[in-house]
């Protein structure tokens, strides 16, 4: 995991073409919320991906830097004043709180935009058919748009303490959580040119664990070290959120997250890998994680 955070890091930094004319402030907000520190799971997904199917980690960069970018741009538009309200993230003041709303909403824009931009080096630098980056540009639309994420931070915004139902807020999380998350294990095995039926046990265990990273984030907000996270904890409560914890309790939110993680573990096991240790170790990891 550090191996691949250092390398997405530093490939994160090249990904802007140098001779571009950027007004400077523009970069450096960019910049701020990318280079702040995140875990950098997504990126990690889409390397063991790509590498459980047998292709090469390099070709597998520019989609990984891509979806740390959309990932990005949403915490950034997340913690405005008009949606979370927070004022830590990754361990730092968040974007608008240095750069103001302005320029948030802008950096959240452009690395949206150049995410898209990024996918496509795929095809340009490492020579992966034009095919399979199309259909990597057409998931990454459906994925983090309004059929997935975004329509999922909608939901969120909309859920309300006494009128949301579970079942409701299974959609907000598998929306704006784990579709992000499964789409970053299609692309890497598109990367790797996996079969049709690897690419459905990626995606269902994207979705498992998907779910459980995010209902993990509910329980950290409530149990968690700030120190540890970079955020602050009782964000939800304060903005009188639904969450797991909130219709389940704490006990029942911990045992769903190792039952989700059983069964992603469970299909990724008889998916026929060449190498699936990797996504097996993530998928233990995340179960327990602090941060
Ligand atoms: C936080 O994501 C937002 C959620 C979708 C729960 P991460 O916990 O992956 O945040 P970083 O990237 O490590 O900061
Ligand atoms: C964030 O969910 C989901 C997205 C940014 C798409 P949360 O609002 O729970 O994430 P945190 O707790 O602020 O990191
Ligand atoms: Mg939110
Ligand atoms: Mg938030
Ligand atoms: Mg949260």
């Amino acid at each position: 995991m550090n191996e691949v955070n250092d390398r997405i890091t530093t490939e994160l930094t090249a990904q802007m073409p140098e001779d571009w004319n950027v007004p400077s402030s523009l970069r450096e907000s960019m910049n701020y919320s990318l280079m702040a520190g995140g875990k950098r799971l997504r990126p990690l997904l889409v390397i063991a991906a790509c590498e459980a199917g047998g292709g090469s980690r390099e070709a597998a960069l520019p989609v990984a830097c891509a979806v740390e970018m959309v990932h990005t741009y949403s915490l950034v538009h997340d913690d405005l004043p008009a949606m979370d309200n927070d004022d830590y993230r990754r361990g730092k003041l968040t974007n608008h709180k240095v750069y103001g709303e302005a320029g948030a909403i802008l950096a959240g824009d452009a690395l949206l935009t150049h995410a898209f931009y990024s996918v496509v080096q795929a095809s340009r630098k490492h020579g992966i058919p034009a095919e399979r980056v199309i259909s990597i540009v057409e998931d990454l639309a459906e994925y983090a748009g309004p059929r997935g994420m975004v329509g999922g931070q909608v939901a969120d915004m909309e859920g309300e303490q006494g009128l949301t139902s579970l079942e409701q807020l299974e959609y907000i999380h598998l929306h704006k959580t784990s579709d992000l998350i499964m789409f970053s294990l299609i692309a890497g095995g598109r990367v790797a040119g996996v079969t049709d039926a690897q690419l459905d046990a990626l995606r269902t265990y994207g979705h498992h664990i998907g779910l459980a990273f995010q209902i993990q984030d509910d329980i950290l907000d409530l149990i968690g070290d700030e120190a540890k996270l970079g955020k602050k904890t009782q964000s939800d409560v304060k903005q009188q959120k639904v969450t797991y914890p909130y219709f389940i309790g704490l006990e029942a939110s911990v045992q769903e997250v190792a039952r989700l993680t059983a069964e992603a573990k469970a299909v990724i096991a008889e998916g026929g890998f060449a190498n699936s240790q990797r996504l097996l170790e993530i998928a233990d990891y995340l179960m327990s994680r602090d941060h």
